[in-house]
């Protein structure tokens, strides 16, 4: 049980409306906690503005810098890093892939999450937000960071009701494939693409007269209200994550790791 404010890092990429919300709500207390880093894979990024006016450190790392730098042999993955353990893990990868490109792929994360573990452990924190943070975290990272298998501490937040439309462009999707229920999830991060424990979800209908843009803005404004709320359960110590156990009709087992939301 987390009693003191929480404090919480954040991760952007973009326009950070999610950060603020997050700095919105400490500041209004309905979130116990307060921000004490925002940190991104790309210096531009114009949310990092946001931060600085309130404050709260930031840092960047440079990704596509550090990714060049590996495809080019100039920069090489840290010591620590573990092909085979990375490569077992991250379930990303079809077995076709091409080897040198996963290979490339999971040595240049490593190379970018080694400095962002660096900044980030430079601060201490209990929680870790992505919102909005658009790089896939490898199993080099994502280690590190939980150390409590039944309470993972990295969460994102997603624009469509997952299970359904993982990836970049969630109310793209929802919206293309003619949906009448658009939405978006908070979930812990795992090793796959926004396939960890759901903790929470905001729903809202399409309709008629919607357009992609009008389904993304109406998005937004929920998940502004959805991640406060999902980092505050956080923060009153409410959620675990549990290894849920069927036997389906055909016989079949399926297991699934979920949240479980305690009462107060
Ligand atoms: C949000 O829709 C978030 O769900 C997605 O990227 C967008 C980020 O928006 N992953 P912002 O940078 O928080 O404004």
């Amino acid at each position: 049980m987390i009693d003191h404010k929480i404090r919480i890092g954040v991760l952007i990429s973009g326009g950070g409306s999610n950060l603020q919300a997050l700095m919105d709500s400490c500041d209004a207390g309905k979130l116990n906690g307060r921000i004490v880093f925002a940190g991104s894979d790309n210096p531009g990024a114009a949310g990092l503005a946001r931060a600085r006016e309130k404050g709260i450190p930031v840092f960047s790392v440079n990704y596509s810098d550090i990714i060049k730098g590996v495809r080019q042999g100039s920069i090489t993955p840290p010591d620590d890093f573990d092909f085979n353990d990375s490569y077992s893990k991250q379930g990303l990868f079809g077995k076709d892939a091409d080897p040198e490109k996963v290979r490339i792929f999971l040595e240049s994360r490593a190379a970018c999450e080694s400095e962002l573990l660096r900044h980030i452990f430079s601060y201490e924190f209990d929680v870790l937000a992505l919102a909005g943070f658009m790089r896939t975290l490898s199993p080099y990272f994502i280690d590190r960071v939980n150390t409590d298998p039944f309470l993972p501490r990295i969460m994102n937040i997603h624009p469509a009701l997952l299970p359904s439309f993982p990836g970049v462009d969630g109310y793209g999707d929802t919206f293309r494939y003619g949906c009448r229920v658009a939405g978006c999830t908070v979930h812990f991060v795992d090793y796959g693409e926004d396939s960890g424990p759901i903790i929470g979800q905001k729903s809202f209908q399409i309709l008629p007269e919607d357009t992609l843009e009008s389904v993304k803005s109406k998005g937004l404004e929920y998940e502004w209200q959805l991640y406060p709320e999902c980092v505050q359960l956080f923060a009153e110590g409410r959620l675990t994550v549990v290894k849920e156990k069927y036997e389906l009709k055909n016989g079949k087992a399926h297991e699934r790791k979920i949240v479980r939301i305690s009462n107060n």
